[in-house]
């Protein structure tokens, strides 16, 4: 396998994932024959903002290969709160650590943070834009499940404007054959353009719907997310928006029986409690099979050498107008851009550039 950093789950490719995902088997029939298998290694864990699954199931993941782990979930007790650059703080731990797993809440931050380590970099969610780690545990929860991922209904619920792992789900499963995805949000959080854009540029069926009761007798993957309040501009928005969706038992009814309802948890009222009964609910089984993908990773990962990285010529006229983008935040970083199929876009955050 030949990734060096984990920053977008466009970056891989499906035979990549094919053998990652075989690995992944073997760890869930034989955890004890990888209990040793990271002995020595260290993993730096930096979360700058709130986690409990994905922080639990990276530090979890580690312990069970034998290594250890470092770091904070709280950045306020760390010199980022000082005025530490992002640069300055990923150069730091990366001569610490044997890998760093970042989440932050700019667009782009992990992509930002790849170009200063020295060490392979994991990207735990960079706001509302990418979860790639998020993705690797739906694919497998999909794969356990049905078998192989193609010929599938997906349907897309709730915040698909700031909810990154609907994002890098989407980037993933336009990897795989016959997939139509049914989009169902409000107006104002529905897919940002960007995203639309790819899926147009990749011919990928979509439809864009705000009514979830009409979707579900279609689909063979209802996957329901969060509105995320914490990425508001405007507290009263949310507060208008929140609720819009509830799966409940009763609507369940018209699903077909194979159905998934995932969730990357954590959930707030847009699943009812008594849908967890049913066993089409897997989001419970989709976090454990999140612990062994990112075993998988990081055995993979950390067979790469330590490699010093390129000097990056700082600074430079700012080019993305997305205010959550890191380079807004962090000025000294050059503005990238390149070049798709859906035009130029950053190379941080992905916002078209005009
Ligand atoms: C998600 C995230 O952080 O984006 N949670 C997770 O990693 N399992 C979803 C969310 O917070 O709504």
């Amino acid at each position: 396998m030949d990734i060096r950093n984990l920053i977008s789950i466009e970056d891989v490719s499906v035979q990549w994932w094919d053998e990652l995902y075989a690995l992944c088997c073997e760890i869930i029939a034989d955890p004890a024959a990888f209990a040793e298998s990271c002995r020595g290694k260290v993993m730096a864990s930096l979360f700058f903002e709130p986690s409990t699954r994905t922080n639990f199931s990276f530090q979890t993941a580690m312990m069970r290969l034998g290594g250890s782990v470092f770091g904070f979930s709280d950045p306020s007790a760390t010199s980022s709160a000082k005025g530490e650059t992002l640069a300055d703080t990923i150069r730091m731990v990366s001569s610490y650590a044997d890998v760093i797993v970042m989440r932050n809440p700019r667009e782009g931050a992990a992509m930002a943070a790849s170009l200063y380590s020295e060490v392979p970099l994991i990207n735990a969610g960079d706001g509302g834009h990418m979860h790639p780690t998020q993705t690797l545990a739906d694919l497998t929860t999909i794969s356990r499940k049905f078998g192989s991922i193609g010929n599938l209904n997906v349907g897309l619920c709730g915040d698909l404007k700031y909810g990154r792992t609907v994002h890098s789900l989407v980037l993933a499963l336009s990897k795989f054959p016959n997939i139509s995805f049914h989009l169902i949000a409000p107006r104002d959080l529905a897919m940002p353009e960007y995203m639309l854009a790819y899926m147009r540029a990749h011919g990928q069926k979509y439809i864009e719907i705000t009514n979830l009761e009409s979707a579900i007798p279609n689909l063979d993957v209802l996957y329901m997310t969060r509105i995320q309040r914490e990425r508001f501009i405007d507290p009263l928005e949310y507060e208008r928006l929140k609720g819009v969706y509830v799966l409940t038992r009763r609507k369940l009814e018209r699903a077909k029986e194979h159905m998934l309802v995932m969730h990357p948890l954590p959930r707030v009222d847009e699943i009812a409690t008594d849908v967890d009964a049913d066993p089409r609910a897997v989001y419970f089984e989709q976090a454990r099979f999140g612990m062994f993908i990112r075993m998988a990773l990081l055995y993979t990962l950390l067979r790469q050498p330590r490699i010093p990285p390129a000097w990056v010529e700082p600074g430079g006229e700012r080019v993305c107008k997305n205010p959550s983008c890191v380079t807004k935040f962090e000025p000294y970083l050059p503005p990238l851009t390149k070049k798709t199929d859906a035009g130029e876009q950053c190379a941080y955050c992905d916002m078209a550039v005009d």
